[in-house]
């Protein structure tokens, strides 16, 4: 058989995200899976690490979990003999689950797993508070702990990775700075003031700018979201470099105010590897800023309803505004492989906090960033077997059964699934209240997964050189592909794995790399010629997962490293 060589060139990005139709047109919306009926503590946090196992914590001071930690091992924390587990490794190649201890309080804390794939974890609540807390991505590993961690007390912080592979923890409860982790070098032994924080306190009782939503800008400044403000940051001189126009709608989008963040995909183009590509975040739900206020006095305000879009790499860029189809306060949401973003968990009313939220949200949306505006499209207006029905950005997918309420997570596997636990919305583990206290894992399969009708995925056989990447390094990719294929619509991305807790996803991000071309060398067998990220503003130092895309179609993702 004669090998046929089809040389694509990829000038224009926007073809890489051409519309799919394949499970659509079928009204495939997903589908859910119970994974685990208990994992024995509540996922208020999580992460996933490069071994593919997913590591989740609640918190270490109100009582007891379902899991117990073996004989001998009960740690002495937040004052007296503690013999339940607060944090799990969950396997998920057999579903297993191995017990972690935790030594402090984890309760509301942040992460960011750092270039080597170890999760390095920091503050939470009293004697945790200034803890910084390790776990290596190796067999029988545990948490290390360096009580001393961090210069100041931080309680609702939020972690991003840096270019230069340190972690910039961002603000805590009462807490207007932030400082650098691991404590290495002498700048990292400074605080930073970050006024910002404070102004954005406007009722100054901490309230509505907690777990600020921080992403790295392609041109390495840092940008802060908080409230219903955002600034972007060079961090290393303290410099406000930007201050963008405030978020229009009158919502707040911060604990508890809870709506969530993305960095949408950034696409790096051919032949311009120095460039900075433009960035854009995308910030969807919230609540009025006194809706925390009301529903504590049992009156449960409707969520924000809106979405706003902002180019952060931009002079003067204004919010873009749009409706999601529902009402939504602590939706998370997700980049997936093929670059649109899944806005999973939450509730139509309230906030978040203790027992404060009502209507939960059971469907997740699919959001297409390069569709035209919707402003609410529905379902209902949606026509499955024409591309009239993606006029809108939003589709509403299957719903679950469980509600995923406050201290719920949300993260994507390695196999393009999506991973759901979580949501304590009580004080204590409670299974017999309105909302109980939730220790299962479910997955979503976004509708990319169309295995019920037989839509073919492209498969991931090799990575040349390696799997170990160099900056602006030119790799290939060997992939098989089954049925009819078209190589104009195939792309390669690169997510990172994230830190998930309260509704926002640390370090999540997602790059279209520039691509060569795209081959197939014999039937069924493709090669894909791409580039590896120019610099480590676009992509920090670590691990990412790799994913071969057709027509809207991810492959399972190939975890590879960059530095
Ligand atoms: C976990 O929950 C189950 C079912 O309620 C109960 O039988 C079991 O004793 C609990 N385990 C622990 C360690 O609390
Ligand atoms: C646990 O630690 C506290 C101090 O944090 C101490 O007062 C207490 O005696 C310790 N308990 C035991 C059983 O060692
Ligand atoms: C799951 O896999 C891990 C790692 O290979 C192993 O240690 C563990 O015993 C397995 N558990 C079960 C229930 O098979
Ligand atoms: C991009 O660069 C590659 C190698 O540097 C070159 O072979 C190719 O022709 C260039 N493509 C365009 C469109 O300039
Ligand atoms: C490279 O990208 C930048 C930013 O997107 C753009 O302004 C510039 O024109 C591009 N240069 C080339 C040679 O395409
Ligand atoms: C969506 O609708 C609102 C008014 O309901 C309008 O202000 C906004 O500009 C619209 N957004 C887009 C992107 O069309
Ligand atoms: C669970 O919640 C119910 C209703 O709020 C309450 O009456 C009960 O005391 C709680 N149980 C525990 C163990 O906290």
């Amino acid at each position: 058989m004669a090998a046929k060589t089809i040389a694509v060139l990829l000038l224009a990005i926007c073809s890489f995200f051409t519309l799919a139709l394949g499970c659509y047109s079928e009204g495939y919306l997903g589908k859910w899976k119970m994974l685990k009926r208990s994992i024995g503590i509540s996922a208020m946090h999580m992460a996933l690490l490069p071994n593919d196992r997913i590591v989740a914590f609640d918190r270490t001071n109100m009582g007891p979990s379902n899991i117990t930690l073996p004989s001998g091992k009960c740690p002495n924390i937040s004052k007296f003999i503690d013999c339940y587990a607060h944090s799990v490794e969950f396997n998920l190649a057999n579903r297993s689950v191995r017990v972690l201890t935790v030594l402090s309080d984890t309760w509301c804390s942040s992460g960011a797993l750092d270039p080597d794939g170890m999760l390095v974890q920091s503050g939470g609540y009293n004697d945790g508070q200034r803890v910084v807390r390790y776990l290596k991505p190796c067999p029988n590993s545990d948490w290390v702990e360096d009580p001393k961690g961090l210069i100041q007390p931080r309680w609702y912080a939020s972690s991003q990775i840096l270019p230069n592979g340190k972690i910039i923890v961002v603000g805590g409860r009462f807490q207007y700075s932030y400082e650098f982790i691991p404590k290495t070098s002498k700048s990292d032994h400074k605080l930073y003031q970050l006024p910002f924080l404070k102004e954005t306190n406007y009722y100054r009782r901490a309230e509505n700018n907690l777990y600020p939503f921080t992403h790295l800008s392609p041109d390495g400044n840092l940008f802060i979201f908080a409230n219903d403000r955002a600034i972007l940051l060079d961090y290393v001189n303290n410099i406000v470099v930007r201050n963008y126009p405030v978020m229009p709608g009158g919502f707040s989008r911060n604990y508890p105010s809870t709506g969530s963040s993305v960095l949408l995909p950034l696409k790096l183009l051919l032949n311009n590897t120095t460039n900075t590509p433009d960035a854009e975040v995308l910030i969807c739900g919230g609540t009025l800023p006194n809706s925390n206020f009301h529903a504590n006095k049992g009156e449960f305000l409707d969520a924000a309803k809106t979405c706003g879009r902002l180019v952060i790499t931009k002079e003067n860029a204004e919010w873009e505004m749009e409706d999601m189809p529902m009402n939504r306060v602590m939706g998370d949401m997700l980049l997936l492989p093929t670059g649109d973003v899944l806005v999973i968990n939450g509730a139509a009313k309230g906030t978040a906090g203790w027992g404060v939220a009502r209507e939960p949200v059971l469907n997740p949306l699919l959001y297409h960033p390069d569709m035209p505006s919707s402003n609410g499209t529905s379902n209902a207006n949606i026509d499955f077997s024409t591309d009239q029905g993606h006029q809108g950005r939003f589709l509403i997918l299957s719903p679950t059964a469980i509600p995923r309420l406050y201290h719920s997570t949300a993260h994507l596997l390695s196999d393009g699934r999506v991973l759901v636990g979580g949501s304590n919305p009580n004080r204590n583990y409670n299974f017999t209240t309105l909302y109980p206290t939730e220790l299962s894992l479910e997955v979503f399969y976004p509708p990319y997964l169309c295995s019920d009708n037989g839509k073919s995925r492209p498969s991931i056989a090799w990575v040349n050189p390696s799997v170990e990447l160099g900056y602006k390094q030119k790799f290939s990719v060997g992939f098989h592909f089954k049925g009819k294929s078209d190589t104009e619509k195939m792309y390669l991305t690169m997510v990172a794995p994230s830190f998930s807790t309260h509704s926002f996803s640390m370090n999540q991000r997602l790059l279209v790399l520039a691509l060569e071309q795209v081959s197939e060398t014999s039937t069924g067998n493709f090669v894909v010629e791409g580039y590896a990220p120019a610099t480590t503003a676009l992509a920090p130092p670590g691990y990412y997962q790799l994913f071969v895309v057709h027509d809207g179609v991810p492959s399972r993702g190939t975890w590879v490293h960059i530095k």
